[in-house]
């Protein structure tokens, strides 16, 4: 059978901080305990697709060693389909986060593993591959793999790519993503001097680049889904929720987008249901941690 979505990415430790405020140059504050989480954006959409109920597949890389074991762990209570997580070459993937009073975060990854899935193992994966309806990916693996993941996805898989964190993208790259899922910051890197002001400017900036479909994400404000088949720009609200800890809400949003593309639903229909997902993501700490259930997400 098919699955309804592959994930190809990244698979991290979270090691989170709660902080009042971060750091300045030079400067060392103090902060909370140190919690431990299953993260890396790949991990996160795969876990949070399964816990919707769809059925997920994650195409990773991790290490042979504890961090490994509870990512792999996490993917397997949650539901996903693990044939495609490969084992060694490098330690398991690190995420170094602080969390602030009003939820936010900053991350730096040491890649670790994620830096050895290589396009020899997405050629490797080729059944893995045909079997999904949707492929979604992120930029925490090398560029080539995403690439070779573009090059290899067939007519009818639907290729969902959000890049992030931002690097150059190439042309073959954007031009099957449907859609490119940016928040700002991505934007902004992307477009540079031409991004306009406003998300609307943004969305017809990064549609010209070629991606069939782009959705913007804007925080507790929403997103913003384009498509250039309709030439539609909606904007799609969220619901107002208070914000613990906004790690991996990204993350939930596009799994349960992708998810439900693949399901045959429009773009608008789908974004209404993934701002919903991501509200509830936000709600609680920790990234897979946070990320509801579909029952969850009705009582919202
Ligand atoms: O998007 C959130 C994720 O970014 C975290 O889980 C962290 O691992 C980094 O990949
Ligand atoms: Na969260």
């Amino acid at each position: 059978g098919r699955y309804d979505l592959l994930v190809v990415g990244s698979a991290n430790a979270d090691l989170v901080i709660g902080v009042e405020r971060r750091p300045a140059p030079g400067e060392t504050v103090l902060g909370s305990d140190l919690a431990v989480h299953p993260g890396g954006k790949g991990a996160n959409q795969a876990v949070a697709a399964a816990r919707l109920g769809a059925g997920a597949a994650l195409l990773a890389r991790v290490g042979d060693d504890a961090h490994g074991r509870l990512l792999l762990e996490s993917q397997r209570a949650a539901g996903v389909d693990t044939a495609g997580v490969l084992v060694g070459g490098a330690p398991t993937g690190v995420a170094l986060i602080t969390v602030d009073p009003s939820g936010d975060n900053s991350i730096v990854v040491s890649p670790g593993a994620n830096a050895r899935l290589t396009p020899q193992d997405v050629r490797a994966a080729g059944s893995l591959l045909a079997a999904a309806r949707v492929v979604s990916v992120q930029l925490e693996i090398p560029l080539e793999t995403v690439a070779e993941v573009a090059r290899t996805v067939s007519s009818d898989t639907r290729f969902v790519l959000n890049p992030s964190p931002p690097a150059p993208l190439p042309e073959q790259v954007l031009a099957v993503c449907d859609p490119l899922v940016v928040n700002e910051h991505e934007a902004l890197f992307i477009l540079g001097g031409t991004a306009g002001d406003t998300p609307e400017d943004r969305a017809r900036g990064l549609l010209a680049l070629g991606p069939r479909s782009v959705v913007v994400t804007l925080g507790a404000a929403g997103a913003l889904v384009a498509d250039s088949r309709t030439g539609d720009l909606v904007r799609v609200p969220s619901p107002k929720v208070d914000a613990v800890d906004t790690t991996g809400a990204g993350d939930a949003f596009t799994a349960a987008l992708a998810w439900r593309l693949g399901r045959g639903e429009g773009l608008l229909e789908a974004a209404e249901f993934a701002v919903q997902v991501g509200a509830a993501a936000v709600t609680r700490k920790g990234a897979q941690d946070s990320f509801p259930t579909a029952d969850e997400v009705s009582a919202l």
